[in-house]
């Protein structure tokens, strides 16, 4: 079967997603190809936490029912070591913006029902997805679907596949620059049938190393702890992780999380990477499928929103007066925050992690940069501002919209 559009997209995360509701509200024609199922898709536990930007950009979108009913806005953080919760008022600090939680799920869930509504093709279950020709003014996308081969003809194929994606690795040899780094750790992560014990976030620095308090609902909560980057989930008993969270996360005040039913279990490796420029030709690289962040700052989810709009209003002028000006400033224009992201997903990271070489030195000077983020004004307004999110190109996005 042939079909032709205006843009490809490979992907049915919160990019593609995202992206393909953006262009269908400014009348741009796309299809979407994913090669999971529509359950997989909703079903993967991974973000929760919406920096405003994201947030008005659901809001703009129309798209935000689900968040205004369910979402939990936070304007505080707590940062705990050596056993005490220091909070920082984010809202007071940033003039009032706050983050929402509000499940990545329940945020593709929403995405894919207004995506039905616009009848607009979206493809799961895809087998052998590539994508071809793209140095011509044509490039391809080819999947098979229910028995069927397919060939989508577009103007531009948007590549949101994620990290393990086929987008990337179709791009000619030399032509990216890859940045990255590996972290000795990953994150073990729980849902549990439990009524979250604090209303805000806990991010909490241990000597037996990292663990994050957080939730999806006023009735399930959501835990990580820091463990070796391959550590078999099998490892751990359910038993064996509530013993390690409370040890870890339990204050002097006597503050821990409640403990539930565990109903997921996973473990995470952690990596920054980037690759650069996040275009070639007439392929655009979106979200995780050009850059990954360790998810301690909780920006992955955000960074891929905020190429989204880049990319979607670029595509808008490109459509609407012929020019590709903003095209072409796609990849630099994403590429400055997207650095600015991983330098704070690091720093977040090398903050509150215990690494296995460490000295007693790195400790000590550790401790001492919590103790300063946690009294000074000038410093806990640098991570409530990075936190809730550096400024969004709104005024671009509500001209986009309003046009
Ligand atoms: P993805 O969500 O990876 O979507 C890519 C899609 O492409 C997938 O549906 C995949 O199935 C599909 N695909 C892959 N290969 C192909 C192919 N060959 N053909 C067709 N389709 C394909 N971010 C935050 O902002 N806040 C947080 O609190 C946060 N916490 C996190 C916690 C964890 C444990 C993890 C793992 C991540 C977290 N993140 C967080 C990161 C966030 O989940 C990602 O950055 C986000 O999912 C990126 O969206 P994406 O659409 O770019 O990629
Ligand atoms: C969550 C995930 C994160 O990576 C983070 O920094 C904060 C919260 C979460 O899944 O709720």
């Amino acid at each position: 079967m042939k079909h032709r559009t205006q843009v490809g997209i490979v992907g049915a995360g919160p990019a593609g997603l995202l992206l393909g509701h953006l262009l269908h509200l400014v009348g741009i024609d796309s299809v979407i190809v994913e090669n999971r199922s529509r359950e997989y898709v909703i079903d993967r536990v991974r973000a929760g936490v919406l920096e405003q930007g994201t947030v008005d950009l659901l809001c703009a979108m129309g798209v935000a029912e689900g968040l205004h009913a369910r979402g939990l806005r936070h304007e505080g953080v707590y940062i705990s070591f050596n056993g005490e919760r220091h909070r920082i008022d984010m809202a007071e600090l940033t003039a009032g913006k706050a983050i929402t939680v509000y499940g990545q799920n329940e945020v593709v869930r929403d995405l894919i029902d207004a995506r039905a509504e616009t009848g607009r093709p979206l493809y799961f279950d895809a087998e052998d997805v590539g994508v071809d020709a793209l140095d011509s003014e044509q490039p391809l996308i080819r999947f098979t679907h229910a028995g069927s081969q397919h060939e989508v003809r577009c103007d531009f194929i948007a590549g949101c596949d994620g990290f393990h994606g086929v987008c990337r690795p179709s791009v000619p040899e030399g032509v990216l620059e890859v940045f990255e780094r590996v972290y000795p750790f990953g994150w073990l992560g729980i849902l549990a049938e439990a009524t979250p014990s604090c209303h805000e976030l806990v991010y909490t620095h241990h000597e037996r190393g990292f663990a994050l308090f957080s939730m999806r609902s006023t009735t399930v909560t959501r835990l990580y702890l820091q463990v070796p980057p391959d550590e078999p989930i099998a490892n751990w008993s359910d038993a064996a992780i509530w013993a390690e969270m409370l040890t870890r996360m339990t204050t002097s005040d006597g503050w821990a999380p409640n403990i539930g039913r565990i109903t997921q279990k996973s473990v995470t490796p952690m990596r920054s990477f980037v690759a650069a420029p996040m275009r070639h030709a007439r392929l655009f690289l979106v979200g995780d499928a050009a850059h990954i962040v360790p998810p301690t700052g909780a920006k992955g989810l955000n960074l891929a929103a905020a190429d989204v709009v880049v990319l979607a209003v670029a595509l808008n002028e490109f459509y609407r007066r012929g020019d590709a000006a903003s095209l072409d400033r796609y990849s630099s224009v994403c590429l400055r925050r997207v650095w600015k992201a991983q330098r704070f997903s690091w720093w977040m990271t090398t903050l509150l992690h215990r690494l296995p070489d460490e000295t007693a030195f790195d400790h000590q000077r550790q401790l001492a940069d919590l103790d300063y983020l946690t009294t000074s004004r000038a410093a806990m307004t640098s991570l409530a501002e990075q936190y809730v999110g550096l400024p969004w190109e709104v005024a671009l996005l509500s001209s986009t919209l309003g046009s």
